[in-house]
């Protein structure tokens, strides 16, 4: 059993950072697959909260090794001052392997995201600004700058020249900003290079070694499926694949390698961001959900869209990720109201559709059928198995079992290690 995925089932923000220290403490490594420092996966030990946005929540457990693996965006900037952060609080970060062809966020990627957004004006995607989208297409346009292109400067100079022939020609005539000058981004990237050569490594070889020695191997994913580039609400997503097929190509290991799917799927719903959302919710309901559940962006402070659970979200999660088990959070959120809504399908154009449509104009015009199911006041969070939740819970719980596709192996009942359920274990 040596390898597992653990991922965001719905828009991001699951609880997928819990789920993965739970974890960590039991696995060899926690490996990073793609994204970046738009991710914020809180951890909460005892007394201590850390919000992650680039280093593996594994980072936490040490017997674990953190690995940010090749499908990973990084800013050189961002992930020194989250290590040193964590130094700081005492953390021993040590450990941590950088693989050396993840792609670099560059000081210039920012500022094309944050253009773009702009010039977008009200169709714009709602990004979190962190140069996520212009660094993956650099990559994919080939004109990206990797982490082992930090130790050449002949060839960093060559490629941030490439990949600002034409930008500068977009920000000085388009966007009618000032060019970017290649030798200050040169000199800026220079600068991490020694910081970040301890971290440098072959991180497929050491992986797949890892798990020839029958290591365990957990991926950590980013994100969720309906951020998915080619999964998701499309174009209202992010420009990487959180979907379990990314933790093969963004690390660098086979698909016959992993055993489980593991999808952290919320009670509820939310999403940061524009988008289509069916069963968001603009009333004292959602205003609820928000306040009770914490419900505000770790990364840009933004407050959450909220809503009501949909189950035809959680099938097609179980479906494109071929989802072995989810591990449900937050139920205790859900402590207090009489009757919870849950939305078994859509009725788009008259229409009850059961799955999720391919198309994003149907998608955008799928309105939520509701099912009632009692809720339960009894409070929850001191609950440690399934036996100990309220009949509702419990009922609840099974209803979403039932209807998502995939066994319910954990949940969640707060946001402490210690707050968890445990009903099958992951290892
Ligand atoms: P991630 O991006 O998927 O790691 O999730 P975030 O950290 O952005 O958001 C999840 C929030 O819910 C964090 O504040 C967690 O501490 C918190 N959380 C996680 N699991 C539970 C749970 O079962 N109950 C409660 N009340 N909070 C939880
Ligand atoms: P975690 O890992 C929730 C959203 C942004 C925006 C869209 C594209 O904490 O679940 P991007 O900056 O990636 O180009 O923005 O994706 N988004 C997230 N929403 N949780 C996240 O990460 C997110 N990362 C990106 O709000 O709508
Ligand atoms: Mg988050």
């Amino acid at each position: 059993m040596p390898a597992l995925v653990l991922l965001g089932a719905q828009w991001g923000d699951e609880g997928k950072g819990k789920a993965t220290d739970l974890l960590g403490g039991s696995v060899d490594y926690v490996v990073r697959y793609q994204g970046g420092n738009n991710a914020g996966h809180t951890v909460v030990v005892g007394d201590q909260k850390y919000a992650l946005h680039l280093l593996p929540s594994g980072i936490l457990s040490p017997g674990c090794t953190p690995v940010i693996g090749n499908g990973v965006v990084v800013d050189p900037s961002v992930l020194l001052s989250e290590l040193s952060g964590l130094n700081e609080r005492g953390v021993d970060t040590s450990k941590l392997l950088l693989s050396g062809n993840a792609h670099i966020i560059t000081p210039y990627n920012v500022t094309v995201d944050k253009v773009t957004e702009r010039f977008l004006g009200k169709r714009k995607i709602g990004t979190t600004g962190r140069g996520i989208g212009p660094t993956y297409a650099d990559k994919i346009n080939r004109v990206g700058i990797r982490v082992q292109d930090l130790y050449d400067e002949s060839i960093l100079t060559q490629k941030v020249e490439a990949a600002l022939d034409i930008k500068n020609q977009v920000l000085t005539k388009l966007y009618n900003r000032r060019a970017i000058a290649v030798d200050q981004v040169v000199e800026e990237l220079l600068a991490y290079a020694e910081k970040l050569r301890p971290y440098v490594a072959d991180t497929v070889l050491v992986l797949n070694q890892a798990l020839e020695e029958d290591k365990v191997v957990l991926f950590e994913g980013g994100q969720g499926t309906l951020l998915d580039i080619d999964h998701g609400t499309y174009p209202f997503v992010t420009s990487s694949n959180p979907t379990a097929g990314g933790a093969c190509t963004g690390a660098g290991v086979g698909p016959t390698k992993i055993s489980r799917v593991i999808g952290i799927l919320k009670a509820y719903t939310t999403r940061v961001g524009a988008g289509p959302f069916p069963t968001e919710l603009f009333d004292e309901d959602g205003e609820a959900l928000r306040r009770i559940g914490g419900e505000r962006g770790v990364t840009t402070g933004r407050d959450r869209r909220c809503g009501w659970f949909d189950a035809v979200i959680a099938r097609y999660a179980t479906r494109v990720n071929g989802l072995t088990d989810f591990f449900l959070t937050k139920l205790d959120v859900l402590t207090g109201w009489e009757q919870i809504p849950v939305c078994v399908a859509y009725e788009i154009d008259g229409k009850r559709v059961e799955e999720l449509p391919y198309s994003q104009t149907d998608f955008h015009h799928a309105k939520p059928v509701y099912e009632m199911l009692p809720g339960w006041s009894e409070d929850i969070s001191k609950a440690k198995s399934f036996s100990d939740l309220p009949k509702n819970a419990q009922a609840y719980v099974k209803a979403l079992e039932e209807m998502s596709g995939a066994p319910i192996s954990a949940i969640g009942v707060g946001p402490g290690r210690d707050e968890t359920i445990e009903i099958n274990s992951f290892l």
